[in-house]
């Protein structure tokens, strides 16, 4: 009888702990998203935020030639990171429309949709350079 008594507050506990941690998750988030809004974003979080929430095409697909944080290390890709957006842009949008022709650009230009060549050209240039 003791030992079921036991049982049943241990449970009682165990559910109580973890509707108080469902609760807590379940309010910090709101919490951080007001608290995010308030504060001004670096440049390089709200073109990534901006991104994330309306590009089609993730920067990610790009890091496997320009790296990661846009800096590329082979000399065969360039560094896309702190570069002038208005040349990233005209970059893009000539390889898509092949008055510049790559043989590995070319096709990655022709899926970006115009919102996604804005987006990324404003990531890419708010990104450090070198
Ligand atoms: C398969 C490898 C590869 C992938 C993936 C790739 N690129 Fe490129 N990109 C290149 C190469 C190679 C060049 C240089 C082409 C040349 O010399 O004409 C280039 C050039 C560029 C340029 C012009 C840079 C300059 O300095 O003039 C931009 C902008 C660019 N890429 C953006 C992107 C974006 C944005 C993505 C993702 C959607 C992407 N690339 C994905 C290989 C790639």
């Amino acid at each position: 009888m003791l030992t079921k008594a036991a049982f049943q507050l241990k449970a009682l506990i165990s559910a109580c702990s973890l509707s108080g941690v469902l609760l807590l998750s379940g309010c910090a988030e709101p919490e951080t998203a007001t608290s995010a809004s308030s504060e001004p974003l670096d440049p390089v979080a709200a073109a990534q935020q901006e991104l994330l929430s309306k590009g089609r095409i993730r920067a990610a697909s790009c890091a496997a030639c320009h790296g990661p944080q846009g800096i590329s290390n082979n000399p065969m890709y360039p560094s896309l990171a702190g570069q002038d957006e208005n040349h990233l842009l005209q970059s893009m949008l000539a390889y898509r429309s092949g008055e510049k022709v790559n043989a590995l650009m070319s096709p990655q230009a022709r899926s970006l949709s115009d919102q996604d060549i804005a987006l990324l050209a404003a990531y890419y240039a708010a990104l450090p350079g070198q």
